[in-house]
């Protein structure tokens, strides 16, 4: 995959491409300073949760590069703060708590002065850029099994998706489309089905770039659409990412993730959902305790900029739905495929 959502700008700034401009503009942003970073998660020029969480690991870096000369106690505060600051930007993604909680204990490690601590973020969030990207290789490996066709005769894998999971959404090649690009790498003949994904269209948007530019063959279509698409039997599976899997298994992901998998049960289908091990929150018992993320009104009312309901309208918009565990095939990790009670 030839998309670099994150990189380190030579003059040690976070750059991200900026996926509120995609698919029409591919224009790069830098970020330096904390309040950059929050802008930049909240609006989601960069989302999807473990890019979230390497984002903010590189952004905190980037913040704090200006301070390093800083005595270490002085330094030590600035970074609890900022983090603090950063890890509050989006509630759902748990994937950013979780790299703001490394950082800060690395940051409590590290003795010495200003510029050791300094130094030693920066190589803990390379580390979990590393592993980010580490992790995906490996769910595309694990996932390789689940690649059987079959259901409509004389095609290949016809695989639906929703949102974006591919390397925009991570610091690697992604987590459910990381199947796709394995099996792809390997000659498999894989169609995907992509959910539109209503109202900020991170289907349509992103992931048919991700795939028109990888050379995979894809529709789009209207979230409302797949029930159908599944009822007519053009779908071998579905495969979905996450943004916090509690200790039972219920797993919140954007918002459509629930009714695909009540569709695809109500039809025989397979539903995986993939996510590295820093998407598992074992603290968060089930869904019903998954912090969940209700957003602008305007994200409904004027999608795309265009308005598409009467001024004034009352909108619920969550980003996100919980999937009961008991609709999950299975969760495809770094691990392999596993099933509640998770250990990692
Ligand atoms: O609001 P977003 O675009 O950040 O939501 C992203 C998703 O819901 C993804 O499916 C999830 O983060 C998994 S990405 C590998």
């Amino acid at each position: 995959m030839n998309v670099q959502t994150v990189a380190w700008a030579p003059s040690g700034a976070l750059r991200i491409i900026d996926q509120t401009l995609l698919p029409s503009e591919e224009r790069y942003v830098d970020l330096e300073t904390v309040e950059a970073v929050i802008e930049a998660i909240r609006s989601l020029r960069v989302r999807g949760a473990p890019a979230i969480g390497v984002a903010a690991a590189m952004g905190l870096v980037a913040a704090l590069r200006p301070s390093f000369r800083e005595p270490l106690a002085a330094f030590l505060a600035r970074a609890e703060a900022a983090a603090e600051r950063i890890a509050a930007a989006r509630p759902t993604a748990v994937n950013l708590g979780w790299a703001m909680d490394r950082m800060r204990r690395v940051a409590r490690a590290t003795a010495g002065t200003g510029a050791a601590v300094f130094e030693a973020l920066l190589q803990e969030a390379q580390a979990i850029w590393r592993e980010d990207a580490a992790m995906c290789r490996a769910m595309g490996e694990h996932g390789q099994v689940l690649m059987k066709g079959g259901r409509r005769q004389g095609s290949g894998v016809n695989v639906l998706t929703h949102c974006n999971t591919g390397a925009l959404a991570t610091g690697g090649i992604g987590t459910a489309l990381a199947i796709v690009y394995t099996a792809a790498e390997r000659g498999v003949d894989v169609y995907v089905y992509a959910d539109e994904t209503r109202p900020l269209f991170q289907g349509s948007r992103l992931t048919a770039w991700e795939l028109a530019k990888a050379g995979i063959p894809y529709s789009v279509q209207p979230d409302s659409a797949a029930a159908s698409l599944i009822a007519q039997g053009g779908v071998d599976i579905v495969v979905v990412g996450a943004d916090r899997i509690a200790k039972n298994g219920d797993t919140a992901n954007k918002v459509g993730t629930y009714p695909l998998a009540l569709v695809a049960r109500r039809h025989a289908i397979p539903f995986y959902v993939v996510a590295p091990s820093s998407t598992f929150d074992l603290a968060c018992p089930s869904g019903a305790e998954i912090p969940i993320e209700q957003r602008a009104a305007l994200e409904v009312t004027h999608p795309l900029g265009t308005q598409a309901a009467p001024e004034g309208s009352e909108v619920f918009n969550p980003a996100f739905d919980v999937t009961p565990a008991e609709l999950v095939s299975g969760w495809v990790t770094e691990k392999g495929i596993l099933r509640p009670p998770f250990a990692f």
